[in-house]
């Protein structure tokens, strides 16, 4: 079989090797691989620049890629999943199978720092696997992995999708528009934009001739704002992004095509950080009457009572604001009126 090998030094460094065609072990199958589709991130990992993930090392020499669509080929021992012939696709983080990932999963990620899928074989554990979908072809099921799952997410995963939708990849734009949403999508290109309109987006905003996009967008959603954003962008767009979310909005960091750090130093932007804990840095202001009911519950159930610092009389109102304004109190400061 071949693959090609990194050692890090970009695409000229990337080396072909033969070597021979692994067997599957117990629990595991062989797959012809037929199709890899490539993500900005393999780039990365090539360039020797996929360095924001705590759990992930710079392994050497690596087979980069983690997007395949292929067949099995052989089956080891107790596989019971997969059969000769069965069409499949990786997972880009084989585990956990439910719920978010997490850090220490990320260690299992295909193309670093596991080998990846760039061969013309691999060997694959049963269960980091799934069926290839039967109205794709092979180059489209190769390319669900990263982008449409993580685009699946953003749009499904946490919130509900919302009559306004946001910006976002293509993959984004497709989940979106079949979930009923209004769609915008940010482009230079105006030969991209059009084919995003084809694919049914309702704007398209070329992000160049109008540098602060985030108006058009509060103006075609009748001042609403998207209701999810998926920010791909980075350090150049995160504050665009703020500047048109709806209120109680959510913007999905998912990219930095436009930097790692801000443009004033070193300091990883705030997109980068959320992304490499998969986090949510989410903005608060107060809560509805069924929850201040459900806490007056939890209080009771609990026997909770709020810590009072000091009473001051109705003519010690002034007092009152001079001790909350020293800040030596610890619990609330109250005035009997
Ligand atoms: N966190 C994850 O799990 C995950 C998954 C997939 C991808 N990603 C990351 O997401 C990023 C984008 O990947 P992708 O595959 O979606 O890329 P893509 O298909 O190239 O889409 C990016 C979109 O953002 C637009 N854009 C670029 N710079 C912009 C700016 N300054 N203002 C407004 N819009 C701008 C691009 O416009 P142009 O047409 O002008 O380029 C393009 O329409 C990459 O950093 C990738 O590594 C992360």
């Amino acid at each position: 079989m071949q693959r090609y090998i990194s050692h890090f030094d970009g695409i000229d460094g990337l080396k072909k090797e033969d070597v021979p065609v692994p067997s599957p072990r117990q629990g595991e199958v062989l797959v012809q691989v037929r199709t890899i589709s490539l993500n900005y991130r393999d780039l990365e990992v090539i360039n020797g620049k996929y360095d924001h993930h705590r759990a992930i090392r710079q392994v050497p020499n690596i087979v980069p890629c983690s997007d395949m669509c292929g067949v099995v080929q052989r089956v080891g021992k107790n596989v019971t999943k997969w059969a000769v012939g069965d069409r499949v696709v990786s997972l880009y983080v084989p585990d956990p199978k439910t719920g978010q990932l997490t850090e220490r999963a990320l260690a299992t990620s295909l193309g670093l720092p596991q080998h990846g899928v760039l061969g013309t074989h691999r060997v694959f554990a049963e269960d980091a696997l799934v069926k290839a979908p039967e109205h794709m072809s092979d180059e489209e099921a190769c390319t669900l992995p990263i982008t449409s799952v993580t685009a699946w997410m953003a749009i499904n995963g946490t919130r509900p999708l919302g009559e306004n939708g946001g910006r976002g990849d293509i993959a984004g734009l497709q989940i979106a528009k079949a979930s009923g949403a209004k769609v915008i999508i940010t482009s230079s290109c105006d030969k991209k934009r059009a084919m995003a309109k084809d694919l049914g987006a309702d704007f398209g905003i070329n992000y160049r001739r109008i540098p602060e996009w985030a108006n058009k967008v509060m103006e075609v959603t009748d001042g609403h704002g998207a209701d999810i954003i998926l920010e791909t962008g980075g350090s150049q767009t995160l504050s665009q992004s703020f500047a048109c979310a709806a209120y109680g909005g959510l913007i999905n960091c998912i990219g930095y095509t436009s930097g790692k750090t801000q443009a004033s130093g070193e300091q990883k932007n705030v997109n980068l950080l959320t992304i490499r804990c998969n986090l949510t840095l989410k903005g608060f202001i107060n809560g509805p009457t069924d929850r201040f009911e459900e806490l007056i519950n939890f209080g009771k159930k609990h026997e909770i009572h709020p810590v009072i610092c000091k009473v001051f009389s109705f003519n010690q109102a002034r007092d009152a604001f001079r001790y909350l304004e020293s800040g030596s109190h610890f619990g609330k400061i109250v005035i009997r009126a």
